[in-house]
């Protein structure tokens, strides 16, 4: 007998048993979530706290959880009693519970560049600093999404890596600006909206778009009512990369002040001027009424801010986020050499984050996200400290809470504002109507947090993303996020992911 045979049958039923029943035995009910999911068994289950962060205000109330959503939502000055045949109830005491974070503009780079990051790495981050939901740029991945097919790749390179949900933002591009049947195939396939940029990008394969192209999509996205973010620089000249001038010593490289000469405050108030332009089609009864613009990342709380709040007033539909690495440094305080602070815009000097936090309380800046763009560590040149040559962007997904918090609570800054800032105005920006605040029907994306609790991020810090180079490194910081759900698993507990990643792709319908 040939010893290979009698194997055939037990491989049969091997491979028949993973391939029938374990899948169906796993559809048994779908209020049963998958245990290696959650870091939770239970599915039903409540959370308490005297700072529960409502629409109703901020005190002592009890969520309710079942299965992915938030039941019920209940002031009491106690804890619940947990009881037999009742729901787990779980008392986080004096901690603030909150709906997770919703951080509409990062760059996740996959797939393509997954040396720079990638959706596992980024989403890990995200859920271990309370964010439930993030949207992806169409850039840095490799294809940059500019067409249905390139969306229908990033959402398939999504599968099993995301721990929170990822929604993705669709690129306009000089060749598609003028195709509305490619733009409008790629919103029709669940792009959340466009995203362009007025000056170089910084990478070839997503090229500058100008104002008349922007209008140009603007109709398309009118008829899906999306948004279209826009990167707010011109460079002038158009092409112009940041050089050392002939003769100039390179030490010069090395001073933030000479970066900050590089890309002067007028190229964004330019941008946002011949931008408010094209927004005046969203305006009601105007050609592209309907679609939305929104700009990005704001470093200008003087002429830049003016201009946005000028065409908010005449009625365009218009938006503004500013980032968290804005609020938190400024210029002055950059040392020589120290790359990990280079973005774009860059960090301008602090009565700028000043005016930008003045902005936010005013209701002029309408939320916040951190524009996580990371790159491999060696593209940031640290040695060299070349802020003219290294990669602009700032790696910061994991921060949020920290950074707001730190910054914003020595303002003035309220629970609820934060909370405004990064969940409720993102959700609807972004259209997510089940996200963004505490209320029965919503999805539970909950975090619970410390305020009072203190840490420096230093190098034993556990950081999540995949090149641990941040400017918010070194640097100490207030509210210590413990706990955070998404749509009911607890995908993050004190250092402590779920063994799964279990969440989906945020496709606009
Ligand atoms: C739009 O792009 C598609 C796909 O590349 C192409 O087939 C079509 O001819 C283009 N339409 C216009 C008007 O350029
Ligand atoms: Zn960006």
């Amino acid at each position: 007998m040939e010893p290979r045979s009698w194997m055939v049958p037990l491989l049969l039923f091997i491979l028949g048993y993973t391939l029938v029943y374990l899948p169906l035995s796993q559809r048994t009910s779908p209020t049963v979530l998958d245990k290696e999911c959650s870091l939770l068994s239970d599915t039903h289950f409540i959370l308490y706290s005297k700072r529960v962060v409502t629409p109703d205000g901020t005190g002592p109330y009890a969520v309710e959880v079942e299965g992915e959503r938030i039941v019920s939502v209940t002031k009491r000055s106690e804890a619940p009693e947990s009881a037999p045949g009742k729901p787990r109830v779980f008392d986080y005491g004096n901690l603030v519970i909150m709906p997770g974070l919703i951080d509409a503009h990062v760059h996740i780079n996959e797939p393509g560049r997954v040396e720079w990051e990638g959706f596992l790495t980024a989403t890990m981050a995200a859920a271990a600093g309370g964010t439930t939901a993030v949207v992806d740029m169409p850039l840095n991945s490799h294809p940059t999404t500019t067409t249905k097919k390139d969306l229908l790749d990033k959402v398939e390179a999504t599968k099993d890596k995301i721990y929170i949900d990822v929604g993705f933002w669709g690129g306009l591009v000089p060749e598609n600006a003028y195709n509305a049947s490619v733009l409008e195939d790629m919103l029709a396939a669940g792009a959340l909206g466009l995203k362009s940029f007025m000056c170089p990008s910084g990478i070839d394969d997503f090229p500058a778009t100008t104002s008349k192209h922007i209008k140009a999509s603007l109709p398309s996205l009118a008829k899906f009512r999306r948004p279209i973010l826009v990167h707010q620089e011109v460079t002038d000249p158009p092409s112009d990369p940041a050089t050392l001038a002939p003769g100039e010593p390179p030490s010069n490289a090395r001073t933030y002040s000479r970066y900050l000469d590089a890309r002067p405050i007028t190229w964004e108030r330019e941008a946002v001027r011949q931008l408010m332009e094209v927004a005046k089609d969203t305006k009601p009864g105007a050609i592209a009424e309907g679609a939305h613009v929104h700009v990005v990342h704001l470093s200008d709380g003087e002429d830049t801010l003016s201009l946005i709040k000028n065409a908010k007033a005449e009625g365009s539909s218009v938006t503004v986020e500013t980032c968290a690495h804005y609020l938190s440094f400024s210029a002055e305080d950059i040392p020589e050499g120290a790359t990990e602070y280079k973005c774009a815009p860059p960090l301008r000097e602090s009565h700028h984050r000043e005016l930008l936090w003045k902005a936010l309380f005013d209701g002029n800046i309408d939320m916040i996200t951190t524009d996580h763009s990371p790159s491999t560590v060696d593209m940031k040149l640290l040695e060299e400290g070349d802020f003219l040559k290294a990669w602009g962007g700032i790696s910061g997904i994991q921060f949020s809470v920290p950074a707001t918090w730190t910054h914003g609570s020595v303002r003035g800054m309220t629970l609820e504002q934060m909370s405004k800032w990064w969940s409720t105005i993102p959700a609807k920006m972004v259209n997510l109507p089940r996200k963004g605040s505490l209320e029965v029907g919503k999805d539970a994306d909950i975090v619970v947090w410390d305020p009072e609790a203190s840490f420096v991020i230093d190098r034993n810090y556990p950081i999540y993303f995949k090149n641990k180079v941040t400017a918010y490194m070194g640097h100490k910081y207030y509210g210590k996020v413990i706990t955070t759900f998404a749509r009911g698993r607890k995908v993050f507990d004190e250092g402590y992911h779920a063994n799964k990643a279990c969440g989906a792709p945020i496709l606009a319908v």
